[in-house]
């Protein structure tokens, strides 16, 4: 890995927590969500609540420049909305996310796991937070195609599945 890609990792980290300058929250959008959904939504630390909120708005605004059905928008945007909610089972902040966002440094996971009493557990959440959002929307009563699309928001998207593409890139850039 190079030293270049590790900078941006980290730098990326960093800027996701910058959440109090960087978001304008618009919580109309969340306002939006089914009742359920609101309260899945604010388990999430008020960082993640921010990228969430800025990655529906860039989900918004791509859907409606492609000029996508109402009923496919609706779901990127409740999908952008709640990507991350698997990340509110527990409490995490910056530290485990910089050890998570490094893990081509020897021994700093396992450091980290030592120091830490429940350092584990914040990893292992971290590295499965899309499936265990896919579960809870699931049980929420979320519509599939949405459970669906936050199951695999880390997996590498299929050329044809335009939601998924979307909504990665949008992940990626907020
Ligand atoms: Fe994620
Ligand atoms: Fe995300």
């Amino acid at each position: 890995m190079s030293v270049w890609i590790m900078w941006r990792r980290i730098g990326r980290t960093f800027s996701y927590f910058q959440w109090r300058w960087r978001t304008a929250p618009n919580h109309e959008m969340v306002a939006e969500l089914p009742d359920s959904l609101q309260q899945l939504f604010w388990t999430m630390h008020p960082a993640d609540q921010a990228h969430c909120i800025r990655a529906a708005v860039q989900c918004r605004r791509e859907a409606l420049r492609r000029g996508m059905a109402a009923h496919d928008r609706e779901r990127l945007e409740q999908a952008a909305l709640v990507h991350d909610v698997g990340k509110g089972v527990i409490a995490i902040g910056l530290g485990p996310r910089l050890v998570s966002a490094l893990p081509f440094i020897p021994g700093l996971q396992r450091l980290f796991m030592l120091l830490r009493p429940n350092g584990a557990e914040q990893l292992m959440v971290l590295a499965d937070h899309a499936q265990l959002g896919a579960n809870l929307l699931a049980r929420a009563g979320c519509a599939e195609a949405v459970v669906e699309l936050v199951a695999n928001h880390h997996e590498p998207a299929l050329d044809n599945d335009v939601l998924a593409g979307i909504l990665q890139r949008c992940d990626n850039g907020c």
